[in-house]
């Protein structure tokens, strides 16, 4: 460091050490074996007031993992919590059984120990409790980290990866504190965070800068820009990198979401600004706004809160020397994006989101539904066929905007109320906005994890809504894999044989609950693939209008060898 970066270090922190606090960065944990401990800690957000709180390794938050795609890893997560929880790996394209959903549970004192390859694309992803019901309160109360994932396309542009000094994690969040303990499903969250303090303050050296955001606040979404107006280039999105940077001044990210942003701050020496969240520009129906939907209360407080409609900061930066090795400038190109092709599209699936009952209220307060249904931990609401490319529309009937998340698998978003998405949204996506009284559609494709069991989630990411049951599940199914099973047929009764119309009886000893039914034609394409809830061994389902034939219908079931019979449609 020169006599002249020493002075201006000191002097930037002197200015801002009295009512600024260092932005922490979190320690970094990397594979073959991670070990993490969710616990309980304190917290004083405000000096004076100790506030009991979640981390993993930690008081509060936990540490980022750094991961290497084509890697293997084992994750010891070892709960010390009086309460049980999950661990999900938020936007990994992992197996059910690693993803971490409400189905994992991981009771107190015990460990769960998921163990995979990392299959992912360098981004940046996120890991945080997934409990049934439990996910806002054990968020809410701290309990979250990031991950970075690395991969050798990213490793050969020329973009900051010096973790801490030019490549920064920003966990940004709001809370809730009343009376002393952290608050849920309220309007009051004022205290804004980024990695765990208010006021927070970091220098930078004068280069290009990566700032990887993510929003981890229960309900609020922030409008990022900064107060010089200085513009900032979008290089990467929830899974992955864009194919070329996106150069902008405002960007909207929603909780769930992540973005990585260069700053380039070369010449820039001596100077400071924040990194803001301009509260006042965002539409009516994002929390966050002044008012959401017509303005009756949203949540209660939320019209006392002052964040509400008002441009806040996140964080201070101040610039100091460069480091002599970092990027200089902006790259114009990154990584192809190869998206989905629609011509590819075996399904199309609508969700329909409406208020659970019928009002101006529920309109904006929920809770709110998928599809007519809250989320039942026992009900599988969609069966995806392995290796399918499908289109998901989102059609949003109530008066708020809510950001979708889907498990598995990252995205494209094809449009938003028929349009097509931003430009910076336009690559590697797993949460989408999906505005009031309008629509989205993303386009992906299942490949590689199928299990007859255990489902993946798909949830709004406003933790309050999730919670509330704005939540379904689905299954990937291999039909293949059942076919070369089917050896055993005895045991399944299929009745009226043949089949011409009205429901189908099925029955078979010892079936009991869930069970999955795929019935196949003479060349072996899937025409139905149906779950359905067996009781004393009897069950049913209504098939689609098939051509007449000969067609083979298998029944998979937890701890059942897989069943099959022919079943005859006749003209
Ligand atoms: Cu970040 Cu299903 O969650
Ligand atoms: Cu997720
Ligand atoms: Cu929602």
């Amino acid at each position: 460091m020169t006599r002249a970066s020493v002075c201006t270090s000191l002097i930037i922190g002197c200015i801002w050490a009295q009512a600024q606090t260092p932005l922490p960065i979190p320690d970094t944990l990397t594979g073959p074996l991670i070990q993490l401990a969710l616990q309980e800690g304190t917290q004083e957000f405000h000096p004076g007031e100790v506030v009991a709180t979640y981390g993993y390794n930690g008081d509060l938050l936990g540490p980022t993992l750094i991961l290497q795609q084509g890697e293997p890893i084992t994750l010891n997560v070892t709960n010390t919590l009086p309460d049980l929880t999950t661990t999900h790996w938020h936007g990994l394209h992992v197996s059910p059984a690693n993803d971490g959903g409400p189905h994992s549970v991981i009771l107190p004192n015990t460990t769960w120990s998921p163990s995979f390859t990392v299959m992912d694309r360098a981004s940046t992803f996120w890991y945080h409790p997934h409990g049934h019901g439990l996910t806002d309160y054990q968020v809410s109360l701290g309990a979250a980290g990031m991950i970075i994932v690395r991969d050798a396309q990213e490793a050969a542009l020329d973009l900051p990866r010096t973790y801490g000094v030019d490549d920064i994690p920003l966990i940004l969040q709001t809370k809730a504190i009343v009376s002393g303990q952290v608050a849920l499903h309220t309007g009051l969250d004022s205290v804004v965070l980024a990695n765990g303090v208010r006021n927070a303050w970091k220098e930078l050296p004068a280069q290009v800068v990566r700032l990887r955001c993510l929003n981890g606040s229960s309900e609020r979404t922030f409008l990022l820009g900064f107060s010089n107006a200085l513009q900032f280039h979008v290089i990467g999105t929830d899974g992955g990198l864009l194919a070329a940077p996106v150069t902008l001044n405002r960007l909207q990210l929603m909780p769930g979401e992540r973005a990585e942003l260069l700053v380039d701050l070369g010449g820039q020496q001596g100077q400071s600004f924040q990194l803001m969240s301009y509260g006042s520009e965002l539409p009516d129906d994002i929390i966050g706004a002044a008012q959401v939907g017509n303005g009756m209360a949203t949540l209660d407080g939320y019209d006392l809160n002052a964040l509400n409609g008002a441009d806040f900061a996140l964080v201070t930066f101040a610039v100091g020397a460069p480091t002599g090795d970092g990027t200089l400038v902006v790259p114009t190109a990154l990584v192809p994006t190869n998206a989905f092709n629609t011509a590819d599209v075996d399904v199309t699936r609508p969700f329909n989101i409406e208020p659970e009952s019928m009002g101006a209220m529920q309109m904006i307060e929920g809770p709110f539904e998928i599809n007519g249904a809250l989320m039942d931990m026992d009900v599988i609401n969609e069966v995806v066929q392995l290796g399918s490319t499908e289109i998901w529309e989102f059609i949003n009937n109530t008066m708020v905007g809510h950001p979708i998340h889907i498990h598995d698998i990252q995205f494209n978003i094809l449009d938003r109320n028929g349009l097509p998405p931003e430009p910076w949204e336009s690559g590697w996506k797993d949460v989408v906005f999906v505005p009031a009284m309008g629509s989205a559609r993303v386009i992906t494709r299942f490949d590689d994890f199928a299990d007859p069991d255990m489902p993946y989630m798909y949830h709004c990411h406003l933790l309050m809504h999730e919670d509330e049951g704005m939540m379904g599940q689905f299954l990937v199914i291999d039909p293949n894999a059942v076919g070369e099973l089917m050896t055993d047929q005895v045991g399944l009764t299929v009745w009226p044989q043949p089949y011409a119309d009205g429901p189908l009886r099925l029955q078979a000893e010892g079936l009991e609950g869930r069970c999955t039914v795929a019935l196949a034609d003479a060349l072996g394409r899937t025409v139905l693939l149906e779950q359905t809830v067996f009781s004393d061994g009897r069950g049913s389902i209504v098939l689609p209008v098939v051509a007449p034939g000969h067609y083979v219908l298998r029944i998979t079931a937890r701890g059942h060898v897989p069943l099959a019979t022919t079943l005859i449609v006749q003209p």
